[in-house]
């Protein structure tokens, strides 16, 4: 059934969201009548901490393929449902397990640190996972000596070495989306916009990362942006982020961080834009498409997500 007018389409979402004792939760990148609709929206730690103690019966992944993977990890007794199956990750992707597993074994003795953008297959062979929000004190968390593989994301490796001093073994991995952030673009808004600050999140290239005035995961650019005495701030993560940004910062001005080669002034990620208000209707009515992980996968891979989580919650994260 198409239910096509918008109102009726968020009425009807409620709805089945309390018939069938269901929660949604949505990333900051997923448009934004579906995170107006959420029960929660935030970043990956946070989404993967409120799958883990929801009492839910089902729960709606409104993100990309691994988030759906990750809280159906955490709670393999309850069906999770994301509304477009095909809403992958590049940087996911650019980590084949098989690939991994080559590399971990030509690095004998390393612990094995992965972001949480990875495959289930992935999270089996890692020892920790970490988002942006807990990598720096995660990494920190184990002693100096300690030899680390850290993959999938390149720029966010090399901007945690840069920050804690290690030499961490770096997967050559990235985001197509993060990838693309022009530094010349950047320059020349800042100079239309001279009291502007830059936030970046760190899976853009170092250049980017260099001219930023705030460095963070979509938590921490939100939180930078709502503390900071600045009016005007230039972006450059997934545009998405930019609807928390204005609706807690009314009196701000946000401005999208434009890409390398496209005519667009903003940058989105087509994989997170998948997902749209009808397909999520279409997802608690039917019930489909529903995330499954075989139970050998489920077991290994929960272990180094929920070290993650423990190390957190002791870090007040
Ligand atoms: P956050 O954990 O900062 O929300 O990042 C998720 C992501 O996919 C960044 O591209
Ligand atoms: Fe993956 Fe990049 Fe999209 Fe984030 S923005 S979900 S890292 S492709």
């Amino acid at each position: 059934m198409m239910v096509n007018n918008n109102v009726n389409l968020i009425q009807a979402i409620k709805d089945l969201k309390k018939e069938k004792n269901a929660i949604i939760l949505a990333h900051y990148y997923q448009e934004s009548e579906i995170q107006d609709i959420a029960d929660f929206v935030g970043d990956s730690l946070a989404l993967a901490q409120w799958a883990a103690k929801t009492d839910a019966d089902i729960i709606v992944l409104c993100g990309v393929h691994f988030m759906g993977e990750t809280a159906k990890i955490l709670c393999p007794e309850k069906r999770v449902f994301v509304p477009d199956l095909n809403a992958g990750c590049s940087l996911a992707d650019s980590c084949p397990a098989d690939e991994f597993e080559k590399f971990i074994k030509a690095h004998p003795g390393h612990t094995v640190i992965s972001y949480v953008n990875t495959t289930a297959a992935v999270k089996t062979l890692t020892d920790v996972v970490v988002t942006s929000t807990n990598a720096r004190q995660i990494v920190d968390s184990f002693p100096p000596e300690t030899k680390i593989i850290f993959g999938p994301d390149e720029n966010l490796g090399n901007y945690i070495n840069s920050l804690t001093g290690r030499n961490m073994v770096l997967w050559k991995g990235a985001c197509h989306v993060h990838e693309q952030f022009s530094l010349e673009k950047i320059l020349a808004l800042k100079k239309e916009h001279p009291n502007a600050l830059v936030l970046a999140h760190p899976e853009c290239k170092s250049v980017i990362l260099k001219i930023a005035d705030c460095i963070g995961s979509t938590s921490g650019l939100l939180k930078f942006a709502g503390n900071s005495p600045s009016k005007e701030f230039i972006v450059a993560t997934e545009s998405g982020i930019l609807h928390q940004m204005q609706q807690k910062n009314p009196d701000k001005i946000f401005i999208p961080a434009p890409p390398n080669d496209s005519t667009c002034a903003c940058n989105e990620c087509n994989f997170m834009k998948l997902n749209t208000l009808q397909k999520l209707y279409n997802c608690l009515k039917n019930e489909t498409p529903e995330i499954f992980i075989p139970e050998e996968i489920q077991k290994k891979a929960v272990k180094p997500i929920r070290k993650m989580l423990e190390i957190s919650e002791k870090l007040g994260l």
